[in-house]
C-alpha cells in the first residue's frame, strides 16, 4: 500500500531524496502536538516500510534519529515506544490521555454489501484477552460499569482514533454504542428532544441508517451527492439541522468528501448551528494511499464521530461509538444509561486488551492486505465478464458499484440474481428516487474463486436482460 494510518503518512508528499528526514519530522510533529502520546507503540520498521513503500532502512533511521533525540525509546522486548516527552505544542486532549466464502445457500452467493471477512475473525487473539480479562478482572469490574462505556476501552479508543484517524477526542468524549445504530438512535432521539426533529440524509445514501433515522425522527431530507460528495449548496437550502454524512468513503457511490466541501459543510454547521454526523464506518480500508483524515478533527464541537468494529472485526459484536461535541456530551451519556445501562463490560474489556497489545492493528493489517487482493480480482472480473459497466468510486471499503445500462432496472436485474443463486442489491435500493441504474457489491467475505464465480454469472444474467 501507498500510504500509511499511522499518523495518515501519505509518501507521496515526501521530497526526492529526503524520505528520512521526512519521515522523521512528521513522527516529531505528532509526539508534538500529542497525537502519539507517552508509550504509543510505533509500528515495527518492516509493518511501516512496508505500507510506506520505503526501505526498511529508512524507517529504522528515523526512529534511531528519534532516539536519539529523546523521542521515543526502545523497549527490551523489541519494539519502540513515544517517551515521557512534554508535547512542545498545546497537546491535543487526545495527547494527555495515557494509552491505555462465498456463503452460499445451496449453490447460491451472498454478495450483497458491507461484510468484512468473517472467517479471518481473530480467534486466538480474542481467546487469549477474554482468559487474561478474566484472571484479572476486578470484582467491582464485574458490576455495574459506567453506562458511557468503561474507562480502559475508552482510552484505548481515543489514542488509536487519534492515531488512526486524526479524531481528537478525550475518553470523556466517548461514548460507547451498539454499533453505528446505536450512536445514531442515541443521537436521533436527543436532537429531538432540542427541536431537531428532521435530518438531512445523502441521496443516495446508506438504506440501514436511513430507516433508524427515520423511525426516530419526523422526517429525513434528502441532499444529493455527486462526484465530489454530499451537496452542501442543496444542504443549505434546506431548513434541517442535522445531516449524517460519509466523508471518507461515501455509502454507496464510494466518492470521497473533498476538501472544499468538508470545510463548507462545517461552515454550513456553524451559521445553521448545526450537528454533522460524520459515519466513518469502513475508513479503515483505503488501498491506494493514506486515508483521508476524519472530519471530526476540523470541528469537534460541530461534528459527532460515530464508527463501529462491525467492518473490522465483526458486526455480531455489536460494538460502536461516538465522539461527543461537549454541548451534546452530558445529554448522550444519559441517554445511554437509560437505556440500557451500557454496552456489556467484560465485551469491553476484551477489546480494550486487544487495542492496548496491538492485536486488533495486526488484525486489521492482514484483513486489510486480504481485502485490497478481493477488491483487485472483482474489479478484474467484472472488467471481463461485465464489459462496459463502470466501476464507480475510490478503491477502499468493502464494497463497489457497477454502473449497469441505463436502460436496465437494477430491481428487475436483482430480483432475476436471486431466481439464479445470487444475492446482490440494486444500486436504487439506496436512493430516493430510482437513478441510475447500478449494482452495490460487497467482495469482502469472499475468496477471489467464489468471487469470480458469482461475477461470471451476474455478466450472464445481466447479459440476458440486456438481449
Ligand atoms: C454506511 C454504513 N454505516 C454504518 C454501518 C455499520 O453499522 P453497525 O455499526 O451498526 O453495524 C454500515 C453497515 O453495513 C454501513 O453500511
Amino acid at each position: 500500500m501507498n500510504g500509511a494510518d499511522f499518523l495518515q503518512l501519505d509518501p507521496n508528499s515526501a521530497p526526492q531524496g529526503a524520505r528520512m528526514a521526512w519521515l522523521t519530522e512528521q513522527l516529531r510533529a505528532g509526539i508534538a502536538d500529542g497525537r502519539l502520546a507517552q508509550g504509543v507503540r510505533l509500528p515495527s520498521s518492516r509493518v511501516l516500510a512496508d505500507e510506506l513503500s520505503m526501505s526498511r532502512g529508512t524507517v529504522v533511521e528515523a526512529y534511531h534519529r528519534l532516539m536519539e533525540e529523546g523521542l521515543v525509546v526502545s523497549n527490551r522486548g523489541g519494539g519502540t515506544t513515544v517517551a515521557n516527552v512534554i508535547p512542545a505544542t498545546a497537546a491535543t486532549p487526545a495527547a494527555q490521555q495515557p494509552q491505555d466464502p462465498g456463503r452460499a445457500d445451496g449453490d447460491g452467493i451472498d454478495i450483497s454489501s458491507g461484510m468484512p471477512d468473517l472467517s479471518a475473525f481473530p480467534r486466538a487473539a480474542w481467546s487469549r484477552a477474554e482468559r487474561k480479562v478474566l484472571s484479572t478482572a476486578t470484582s467491582r469490574e464485574l458490576g455495574y460499569a459506567d453506562p458511557q462505556g468503561v474507562p480502559a476501552l475508552r482510552e484505548a479508543l481515543a489514542g488509536w482514533l487519534a492515531r488512526s484517524r486524526g479524531v481528537v477526542a478525550e475518553p470523556d468524549q466517548i461514548i460507547v454504542t451498539a454499533g453505528v445504530t446505536g450512536a445514531l438512535s442515541l443521537l436521533a432521539q436527543v436532537l429531538r428532544n432540542r427541536g431537531v426533529t428532521t435530518c438531512a440524509v445523502e441521496d443516495p445514501g446508506a438504506d440501514g441508517n436511513r430507516r433508524i433515522l427515520d423511525y426516530w425522527m419526523d422526517g429525513l431530507v434528502p441532499v444529493p451527492v455527486d462526484e465530489d460528495g454530499l451537496s452542501v449548496d442543496a444542504l443549505a437550502q434546506t431548513s434541517t439541522r442535522a445531516v449524517i454524512a460519509t466523508p471518507a468513503h461515501q455509502f454507496p457511490t464510494g466518492v470521497v468528501l473533498s476538501p472544499e466541501r468538508r470545510r463548507a459543510l462545517v461552515a454550513w454547521a456553524d451559521r445553521a448551528n448545526g450537528v454533522v454526523i460524520e459515519d466513518d464506518y469502513d475508513a479503515e480500508y483505503r488501498y491506494d494511499r493514506a486515508p483521508v483524515r476524519a472530519m471530526q478533527g476540523l470541528s469537534p464541537e460541530r461534528v459527532v464521530h460515530v464508527s463501529s468494529l462491525s467492518k473490522v472485526l465483526a458486526p455480531a459484536l455489536r460494538v460502536g461509538w461516538m465522539v461527543a461535541p461537549a454541548h451534546l456530551r452530558d445529554e448522550l451519556a444519559e441517554k445511554r444509561w437509560a437505556t440500557d445501562l451500557g454496552s456489556p463490560a467484560l465485551m469491553q474489556l476484551t477489546l480494550a486488551e486487544l487495542l492496548e497489545t496491538g492485536a486488533l492493528e495486526r488484525h486489521l493489517r492482514t484483513l486489510r492486505k486480504k481485502h485490497r487482493e478481493r477488491r483487485d480480482a472483482a474489479v478484474e472480473a467484472i472488467a471481463h465478464f461485465l464489459p462496459g459497466c463502470k466501476i464507480e468510486g475510490i478503491a477502499a471499503g468493502l464494497h463497489l458499484v457497477v454502473m449497469l445500462p441505463e436502460h436496465l432496472d437494477d430491481k428487475v436485474v436483482t430480483e432475476r440474481a436471486k431466481r439464479e443463486g445470487i444475492a446482490v442489491h440494486p444500486l436504487s435500493r439506496h436512493g430516493f428516487t430510482t437513478g441510475v441504474p447500478g449494482l452495490v457489491i460487497g467482495y469482502g467475505p469472499h475468496p477471489i474463486p467464489v468471487l469470480e464465480q458469482a461475477l461470471r454469472r451476474l455478466g450472464r444474467i445481466v447479459a440476458g436482460c440486456t438481449s
